[in-house]
């Protein structure tokens, strides 16, 4: 499921909605931690990957990880190939992105943001906000109907995925889909 917001309540709304206890979320534009302090008093048995380039967010981020051991902040520009490659060695699963570069930032960067980080994670949720987007998705119109379920383009299969990024093995589709198989077979037993 993809949400889009722009007022920073309904955002948080939305986090509250899905978020759960053992949840791994990675939040890209964390600031100084406002939703990411929301976050960490929820998913107490889960992580949160929490990201933003601002030297504002440095020392009052470094604190907020100080005080709950499921934070982990990174400093760092999210539109980086380094930065992504550097979160995916951390994490092995993504239930929810959270993509809040700025709710009126550029809605370009913040979809192409969006893009290359969902069909990397690939998250059950992801929640953007921003308000360029907003107007776009309900400005717009077409007969044809492409939809996902996931919080990632399905329709775009793994095109989204830097080449260097897709040498992480697990992140290969054939990977992701024995994953699956083995689940099922646990589950079966
Ligand atoms: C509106 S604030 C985020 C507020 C925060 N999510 C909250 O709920 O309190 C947007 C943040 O995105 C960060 N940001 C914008 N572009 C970025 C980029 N390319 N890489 C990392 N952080 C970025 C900014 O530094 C800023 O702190």
């Amino acid at each position: 499921m993809i949400k889009i917001s722009y007022d920073r309540k309904i955002y948080r709304n939305q986090l509250l909605e899905f978020l759960k206890d053992k949840d791994t979320v990675v939040e890209l534009g964390c600031h100084i931690g406002k939703t990411t302090e929301i976050i960490a008093n929820i998913n107490n048995n889960g992580k949160i990957i929490a990201l933003d380039n601002s030297p504002e967010a440095v020392d009052k981020m470094d604190k907020l990880a100080s005080k709950f051991s499921n934070i982990e902040f990174i400093s760092a520009d999210v539109r980086l190939h380094d930065t992504l490659e550097k979160v995916i060695k951390k994490i092995s699963t993504c239930d929810i992105l959270s993509v809040d570069l700025g709710g009126g930032y550029h809605p370009d960067t913040v979809f192409k943001v969006y893009y290359i980080w969902a069909s990397t994670l690939k998250p059950k949720i992801t929640l953007i906000r921003n308000k360029g987007l907003i107007d776009f998705v309900k400005s717009s119109q077409t007969e044809e109907s492409i939809k996902s379920n996931e919080g990632w383009l399905e329709s775009c299969g793994d095109a989204g995925i830097p080449p260097q990024i897709k040498e992480f093995e697990l992140w290969s589709s054939s990977l992701c889909s024995s994953e699956k198989e083995l689940k099922n077979i646990k589950n079966i037993k």
